[in-house]
């Protein structure tokens, strides 16, 4: 009699402690790319960005017109989305590779932090 108590009592544990965990959904935690990647400087990211790859050389000629921090801001959303290949953009730079990445999260991550001057 003992023994059918201890079983029942085991198995009932066992039971409750499979409840639990099926209620207990599996959350993956929620990584926010630019957290790892803020602060993105203007100065030492975005202009280097821009300048190597020759947007300014182009843009300083060709709408939209973008040459330093203040004209580059105000285009930052069509130059984030035209070097993502944004389908509703012109894919830039212009015949030229797709940028690494890297160098597409710097720019994002920078707007995302409300693109400031530093
Ligand atoms: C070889 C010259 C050249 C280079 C280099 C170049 N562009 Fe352009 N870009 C153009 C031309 C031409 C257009 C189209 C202008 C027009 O439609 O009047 C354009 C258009 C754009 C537009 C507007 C896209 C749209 O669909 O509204 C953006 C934003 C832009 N370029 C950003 C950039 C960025 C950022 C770079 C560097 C990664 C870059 N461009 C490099 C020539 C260039």
């Amino acid at each position: 009699m003992k023994y059918i108590l201890i079983v029942t009592y085991t198995l009932c544990f066992f039971c409750f402690a499979c409840k639990k965990d099926k209620t207990a959904p599996v959350v993956p935690p929620v990584v926010n790319l630019c957290d790892s990647i803020n602060p993105v400087s203007f100065i030492n990211d975005i202009d280097p960005i821009l300048n190597t790859n020759n947007c300014y050389a182009c843009h300083s000629s060709i709408a939209p017109i973008f040459s330093d921090y203040s004209s580059v801001f105000d285009a930052r959303d069509p130059i984030l989305k035209s070097i993502q290949h944004d389908p509703a953009f012109r894919p830039m730079p212009e015949n030229g590779a797709k940028l690494p990445d890297s160098l597409i999260n710097l720019v994002h991550c920078w707007i995302e932090s409300g693109a400031p001057n530093n």
